[in-house]
């Protein structure tokens, strides 16, 4: 019986990847480095360019990375996870650490003036992680280090979120705290007296929709990268608010 209560977790976790790579997302690990950003409280790491905001009530927390352009893809790779290890480096890298696994909350901008140190320039792949998560696996005095990294599947804690905001002509939906793939490619609405309607992609995991759908209850159709789409039927109810958070009853 202990040995088979011990295997259980491990063949959930087998099932996932099985399902992860059927859908496409790449296991292998590819070559990038890394730095952190910010100090040890993670202030600097909340907000950022995924339109994220209090990353700790969001339920990211701590383990998170900015993505170089390379990896960002306009936005649309917040809120995938990726399994870094720190390589190559017997003096900076911590021996026996295990691989962190982070979700992408930020980008790491480019800048084209720079003549050194321009790690997150295209075409490099580069994660400018937390410190916490930096300082997990190297030592922070090495500022930069090489790294393996793979796709893995997210485990997030309760459904996917939606954050309302706009005005009454104007919608925009803020889509996190999604599991497995992580990384939202589209969404569609409904409002309970329209047919559904296909998202802009407007910065990061926001999406919008100029439309007033005040006083209806809203529906949403959401697309991770790796194709599954599940559908939220009447996830925010007919006297939503703007600055409101509702949460589906499913995830990925
Ligand atoms: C870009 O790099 C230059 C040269 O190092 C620096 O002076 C400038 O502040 C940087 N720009 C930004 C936006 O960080
Ligand atoms: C959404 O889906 C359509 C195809 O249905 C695709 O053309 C488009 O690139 C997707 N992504 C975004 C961000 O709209």
């Amino acid at each position: 019986m202990v040995v088979s209560h011990s295997l259980v977790p491990l063949f959930f976790f087998t099932m996932l990847l099985v399902q992860v790579i059927s859908r496409g997302i790449d296991l292998t690990w590819q070559d990038a480095r890394a730095t952190f950003y910010g100090d040890a409280s993670g202030a600097d790491t909340m907000q950022g360019a995924c339109g994220y905001g209090d990353l700790f009530k969001q339920g990211y927390g701590l383990a998170t990375t900015a993505l170089s352009t390379a990896l960002f893809n306009e936005g649309l790779t917040c809120g995938a996870c990726f399994q870094i290890m720190c390589v190559n480096d017997p003096q900076w890298c911590i021996k026996g650490a295990k691989p962190i696994i982070v979700t992408a909350t930020n980008l790491c901008p480019p800048n084209y003036t720079k003549t050194v140190d321009i790690w997150c320039n295209p075409p490099q792949q580069h994660f400018d992680l937390s410190y916490k998560m930096f300082t997990s696996i190297a030592y922070y005095k090495a500022g930069v280090i090489s790294v393996k990294y793979r796709r893995v599947p997210c485990v997030k804690t309760g459904g996917v979120r939606f954050e309302l905001k706009g005005n009454p002509y104007f919608l925009m939906v803020l889509v996190y705290n999604v599991a497995n793939a992580g990384d939202v490619t589209n969404v569609s609405i409904q409002g309970s007296k329209t047919g559904w309607i296909t998202m802009s992609h407007n910065w990061g995991q926001n999406w919008d929709v100029n439309m007033n759908l005040v006083g209806q209850s809203l529906s949403f159709l959401v697309t991770t990268s790796s194709g599954k789409i599940l559908g939220f039927r009447h996830v925010a109810p007919s006297n939503w608010q703007f600055g409101q958070t509702y949460e589906g009853k499913q995830n990925f």
